[in-house]
């Protein structure tokens, strides 16, 4: 689908209240950002727009409370932040009983506010039009500046686009700007390299890559069901037994599609889980009854570099392998440390994101270095799915 949203700039907000949806979801202990990534990616936009706007409302949700209020949900600690990073005041805005009063209070606010978890409010995951009129009563421009949350279909995401002017954010507009480039626009060849425990749950994604790339390279725990229906042993790997049947039907699509799906070829197998086990490598058809294959092999490390290096544009999910517990994050350090490179040197395209795969070019140091590293984990899988998200198709029909 063509994208038609506006996009935001200071000129729009002069002199006018703004409300701005972020994803300040981000991982924090008593109190204390661990990683303020997500924060960091704002901030530049941030600046410019709450400089021209007369007023700028911060609107974020924190964890899953569903709906009630709680202590230890509260996006309060941010303010001390926002502070710092925005070198100026920044208020906070309590959770409201009767969200119809929130107008009231947020003209006493300072020039930049922040507000409470818009979670704690029953009607934000209902979608409620009555709090969202309320939010949007606060100010005359909406805002979206968080692709993270707008496979969401809630108040302060979609609902909030039918009471006020509606424009993408910047960062949620150069992040669509990447992310429709690279599936809709390729640089050919294109691959796609997937990784992750299971095909149940990426499914809809091969589904739809199938008819996009070039080839797809499969790892982790989910090519073991390709391999398994192929009839290469696994061992005691984990897999989905129940799926084989869905990994041949992916196998033929993927033939009819004319795109080409390479398999590791060899694993490191361990017994345990543990860390510290004694681990071996097996080519495929070696792999012994008790043995568990948990990650790719060097031969496979070769042959997907291989891949890679034949092509000009890659879309990164998911880790090659066990990549929490060493050495079993080889795959994943080597495959990112080599995407990662080709990138720098100009020959590959590079755009990763989804569940863990942040941590995953992060272990390969290899951040700075992808072309586009989306910070999106649910929104992304559902992007690569094709599906339409709430969010942005809301802006797209929004005023
Ligand atoms: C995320 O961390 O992926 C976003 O903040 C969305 O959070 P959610 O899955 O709780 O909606």
């Amino acid at each position: 689908m063509k994208n038609h949203y506006k996009v935001i700039d200071e000129k729009q907000v002069k002199n006018k209240k703004i409300i701005m949806r972020v994803d300040f979801n981000v991982p924090m202990k008593g109190g204390k950002i661990l990683d303020d990534t997500r924060i960091r990616r704002v901030i530049p936009g941030l600046k410019i727009l709450a400089n021209s706007a007369k007023q700028t409302f911060l609107i974020t949700h924190f964890g899953r409370p569903k709906g009630a209020v709680s202590k230890d949900l509260s996006v309060q600690p941010l303010q001390d932040y926002l502070r710092k990073a925005l070198s100026c005041n920044v208020s906070f805005l309590p959770y409201v009983d009767k969200p119809s009063k929130l107008k009231e209070k947020a003209n006493k606010e300072e020039k930049i506010c922040l507000l409470e978890n818009c979670r704690f409010y029953p009607g934000e995951e209902k979608n409620d039009l009555d709090l969202a009129r309320a939010f949007a009563n606060i100010a005359d421009i909406y805002v979206n500046d968080a692709f993270s949350c707008s496979h969401r279909a809630h108040a302060s995401i979609q609902s909030i686009t039918k009471f006020l002017p509606s424009y993408a954010g910047p960062v949620l507009a150069a992040e669509l700007k990447a992310l429709s480039n690279t599936l809709e626009n390729p640089t050919r060849p294109f691959a796609a390299f997937v990784g992750g425990a299971k095909i149940s749950t990426k499914l809809s994604i091969l589904e739809n890559l199938i008819s996009k790339v070039d080839k797809l390279l499969l790892a982790g725990a989910m090519a073991n069901t390709f391999l398994a229906a192929k009839k290469v042993p696994v061992g005691a790997s984990l897999y989905e037994p129940d799926l084989i049947q869905t990994a041949n039907m992916i196998l033929n699509l993927a033939k009819e599609k004319k795109c080409q799906i390479i398999l590791p070829i060899d694993g490191v197998v361990s017994k345990s889980l543990q860390a510290g086990e004694v681990s071996d490598t097996r080519l495929n058809g070696m792999v012994k009854d008790d043995e568990m294959i948990m990650d790719i092999g060097p031969e496979s490390i070769v042959l997907f570099k291989k891949h890679i290096a034949q092509s000009r544009t890659l879309l990164w999910n998911g880790p090659a392998g066990a990549f929490e517990i060493a050495p079993y994050d080889l795959g994943t350090k080597s495959l990112g440390d080599y995407i990662g490179k080709r990138t720098s040197a100009g020959y590959l395209i590079s755009v990763a994101g989804g569940g863990d795969t942040v941590a995953a070019v992060n272990l390969a140091g290899a951040g700075n270095e992808i072309s586009y590293l989306s910070l999106a984990g649910g929104a992304f899988l559902e992007w690569m799915e094709g599906k339409i998200l709430p969010g942005i198709e809301a802006l797209n029909s929004a005023d």
